[in-house]
């Protein structure tokens, strides 16, 4: 019998991926999103990559617990894997109820229902944003999480804690893993998903492609002062597509009974530290464009240098990351030229 995992937020970015990766191992995916942060597009190209037309997609507010409760009763759902939530770091400081309500409240909604329901596994998209600035890198899940500095990044830190104790409490009924993303970029070799985010990005990478298309004048670099060798901040830059596939490593844990505690918490990184400048320079090397790039003062809430010590997913779970900076970084320009119809 095939398994059904519930992407929330599955037409976003990183669930669009996830959703791709899942369906080619074997999965049944229900793809649940309420478009409040992105369109079609992504569903769409998942539907082509996968030849599965029939996809479900089901337009859905995981703020809204009848509605979740509908959704649990319509399928069979063995896995949740929970993205649906806000994502901008600055506006989260700016309307920190909104982020609280939106990110809390669904979260809390899926493991009420799957709580009733008798049990799920369930699995929640955290991020390296919990570490903070650590004092030791790279990390590793054993380094102790620091206090946040956005509103964004509690409520990482919140759904981590509410995950921990509810599966405690749940007698082993539910299982949780925590997957904490370092920075995820690129997107899928065929170029039909990727990233697509609204207005003026906020992240590097999609603010590279854009200035490279056109679209921006002109990319700042936040800080060149940093002690650090090139005195840009150093991130571990993981590929989608490796990202996507921790995941199907994960679910199939939690199924095949493999966990050794109820909560696990793994990192997904490349252990690979990578500066904004060489990010810059092996953009304009491998897709052979030169990009208008300016320093610019350091952008607050910026933590120096952090990256991924990924030897229990390596280990634990058998995933590892394969794709170098190079092969993501024209993944992502590909993206772009598709989206500019080039
Ligand atoms: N950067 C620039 N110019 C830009 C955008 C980013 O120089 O236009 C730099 C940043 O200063 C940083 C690096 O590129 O040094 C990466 O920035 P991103 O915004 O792409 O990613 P972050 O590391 O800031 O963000 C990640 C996750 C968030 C998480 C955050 C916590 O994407 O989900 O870490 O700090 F909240």
């Amino acid at each position: 019998m095939k398994k059904t995992v519930l992407v929330s937020g599955g037409a976003g970015f990183i669930g669009s991926h996830v959703t791709v990766e899942l369906i080619e191992a074997g999965y049944d995916v229900v793809v649940a999103d309420n478009f409040s942060n992105c369109d079609r597009t992504c569903y769409e190209g998942v539907k082509k990559i996968t030849g599965r037309e029939d996809l479900p997609l089901e337009v859905m507010d995981f703020c809204d617990l009848a509605a979740v409760k509908a959704l649990f009763a319509k399928y069979p759902i063995d896995a949740v894997i929970h993205f649906a939530a806000y994502k901008a770091v600055g506006e989260s400081v700016a309307e920190p109820l909104k982020y609280y309500k939106n990110n809390l409240t669904s979260f809390l909604n899926v493991l009420e229902v799957a709580q009733e329901k008798g049990g799920c596994n369930v699995l929640f998209s955290s991020s390296a944003t919990v570490y903070g600035e650590p004092d030791v890198v790279p990390v590793t899940e054993n380094t102790p999480r620091k206090p946040a500095t956005s509103p964004y990044g509690n409520t990482k830190t919140m759904c981590e804690d509410i995950l921990r104790d509810t599966v405690k409490a749940s007698d082993g009924k539910i299982k949780g893993i925590l997957l904490r993303y370092f920075n995820p970029i690129g997107a899928h070799p065929s170029a039909l998903i990727g990233e697509l985010p609204r207005g003026v990005p906020n992240n590097l990478v999609p603010f590279i492609t854009q200035t490279a298309i056109g679209k921006r004048e002109c990319l700042s670099i936040f800080g060149n002062d940093y002690p650090t060798p090139d005195g840009t901040c150093l991130r571990d830059y993981i590929d989608i597509v490796d990202l996507a596939k921790a995941h199907v490593f994960a679910v199939t844990r939690m199924m095949e009974g493999k966990m050794k505690q109820g909560c696990e918490t793994f990192n997904v990184g490349t252990g690979r530290p990578v500066s904004v400048l060489e990010l810059v320079n092996a953009f304009e090397k491998v897709n052979g464009v030169k990009l208008n790039y300016k320093f610019a003062p350091r952008r607050a809430g910026d933590v120096t240098a952090i990256w991924a010590d990924p030897t229990l997913a390596n280990t634990e779970m058998g995933w590892k990351a394969t794709r170098t900076v190079e092969e993501t970084l024209k993944a992502a320009w590909a993206w772009e030229k598709h989206l500019a119809g080039k």
